[in-house]
């Protein structure tokens, strides 16, 4: 057949065209620029939390008489992987648990205390792990310890008391009774809870924002007239649910204790029940609107106020939680989420919004350390890592400093909850001439082509890159099983250009020095 010099043409052209639409990489464009900063990054929001629920502390962290545990009862491997995640602060006892907990049946000889019934999550709680080991597996760990106390059942006394015996130098009945169990010296704790989202009807002792108000004000009170250098962390908002209030809670709760607290704790977790993935892959925009509307409510409150007092976000209880939810949720061997790829990728976008929102998040702690919606999960032969213990791994060694703001352009997508989504989602944080920048790719199918472009400093040397990711977006790990994991490599970035292609659904870290 003799095509005419149109038809030919017509021919030559749009078969490539067509192959070359389909081939098409997607690109992105991201402007970085060292004096663009957003804030210091608090190495605080690095925590996690541990708690008396199901077999994270019982079976996770502490487990008397297994061979894999030291003579005090403390998990050797847990504790060793636990450590490898950097963890800079860690809450406890609780959770629901701190609501009816009374911290002085965890005190004293183990075999002498009470054992009592535990409510909030239907188990009979031992007390054989109290306030001494928690402070002490802390010290292991080389963390901040930070203490919620029971503002549900709990009085203003107790938490007074718990505070002295933990912090005076005084000598006092409580810290006589300190010595008399085998600690002189005082912890010091700083960071402490003014209880448990209370906002929530299945909290124990839950209240309305301003018996709450009212009742954590004088605790506050008395915990600092004990211990001045205490910093107090409320209540704020836990139950985001149809018909709650979140905003109005936060703003009553802000109004009593303004001139008394360091920071307002709020709760999220976020799960793909609809099992849709770019819509799921979104969550860290709703962590986004809620930071934002919280912000704005702290310095409503602050408006007006003399000096420079500022109040903090405290994100102390954050993940992917919502498989082993619900009220069957009860007794030991419960909220054991196994999590995969997807999972650990959400995880990566909610750490680059506590990034970019460095100068208002100072605390996070993911929920929670082991077993119980947990990076680590352990049963009586060994531990596993699960996928998101990597991405936390990698931010918690790596993204310090400054906070950076970055110009992105990235392709876009819509979801059911977000019309504009871009395709792209990052980070970076920049420290004495290093600059780590995190990007997750949420495509599912398909790279990103990526040109980062300093604006005031050179690249200079060899790029780290550490990459997580894995055959498919549901792959788990599991005890014999490491689908997802952290893949490291090096690349070259050229005077102000770093290229790189970003593969689908994954997280990558890239760290490199610029001059
Ligand atoms: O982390 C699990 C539970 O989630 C905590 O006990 C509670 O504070 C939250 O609802």
């Amino acid at each position: 057949m003799i095509l005419s010099r149109r038809q030919f043409s017509k021919t030559l052209f749009a078969a490539p065209f067509v192959l070359r639409a389909q081939q098409e990489p997607l690109r992105a464009h991201v402007k970085i620029d060292t004096e663009r900063v957003i804030g210091d990054i608090d190495p605080k929001i690095y925590g996690n939390f541990i708690e008396h629920l199901g077999r994270c502390i019982d079976g996770g962290v502490f487990e008397e008489g297994s061979p894999l545990s030291d003579a005090n009862g403390f998990r050797r491997d847990v504790l060793d992987a636990a450590k490898k995640l950097n963890v800079t602060i860690l809450r406890w006892p609780g959770g629901n648990f701190s609501s009816n907990y009374h911290w002085k049946d965890g005190i004293g000889p183990r075999d002498a205390r009470p054992p009592r019934l535990e409510m909030a999550w239907g188990t009979v709680e031992s007390n054989r792990f109290g306030t001494h080991e928690f402070l002490q597996f802390a010290e292991m760990m080389g963390t901040e310890p930070y203490i919620c106390a029971n503002l549900g059942t709990g009085s203003w006394q107790e938490a007074q008391q718990w505070v002295e015996y933990c912090n005076s130098s005084e000598d006092t009945a409580m810290t006589r009774l300190r010595k008399q169990n085998g600690r002189a010296r005082p912890w010091k704790v700083t960071y402490w809870g003014l209880g448990n989202e209370m906002d929530g009807p299945w909290q124990m002792g839950h209240r309305s924002a301003e018996d709450y108000g009212k009742f954590a004000l004088e605790a506050a009170k008395l915990m600092k007239w004990t211990d001045p250098s205490v910093k107090l962390i409320a209540a704020g908002s836990s139950n985001f649910g149809p018909g709650s209030d979140w905003t109005g809670w936060n703003r009553t709760v802000l109004e009593y204790l303004k001139t008394h607290i360091d920071y307002l704790a709020i709760h999220m977790y976020v799960g793909n029940r609809e099992n849709d993935y770019g819509d799921f892959l979104t969550s860290s925009l709703e962590l986004d609107r809620r930071i934002k509307t919280t912000e704005g409510l702290i310095d409503a409150a602050l408006s007006g106020q003399p000096g420079q007092r500022r109040i903090y976000i405290a994100w102390d209880e954050w993940n992917v939680w919502y498989r082993a939810r619900g009220a069957k949720e009860r007794g030991r061997r419960i909220l054991e989420e196994r999590y995969n790829l997807e999972d650990a990728l959400v995880v990566a976008t909610l750490l680059n919004s506590f990034i970019n929102h460095a100068h208002v998040v100072k605390i996070a702690n993911m929920a929670q350390l082991v077993n119980v919606i947990a990076p680590i999960f352990a049963n009586e032969k060994g531990l596993f890592l699960q996928t998101i213990y990597y991405p936390l791994q990698l931010f918690a060694h790596n993204s310090k400093g400054k906070a950076l703001a970055l110009f992105l352009e990235s392709p876009r997508y819509k979801t059911r909850r977000f019309d504009d989504v871009p395709y792209l989602d990052a980070s970076a944080a920049y420290d004495g001439g290093t600059l780590v920048i995190n990007v997750v790719n949420r495509h599912r199918d398909q790279a990103i082509e990526t040109v980062f472009e300093t604006q005031d400093k050179q690249f200079s040397g060899a790029v780290d890159v550490a990459e997580v990711n894995g055959p498919d977006i549901k792959s788990e790990n599991d005890f014999d099983t490491t689908n997802v994991r952290t893949i490291q490599r090096t690349t070259k970035a050229d005077g102000r250009q770093l290229r790189h292609s970003f593969p689908p659904h994954s997280y990558t870290m890239l760290k490199a020095k610029l001059a």
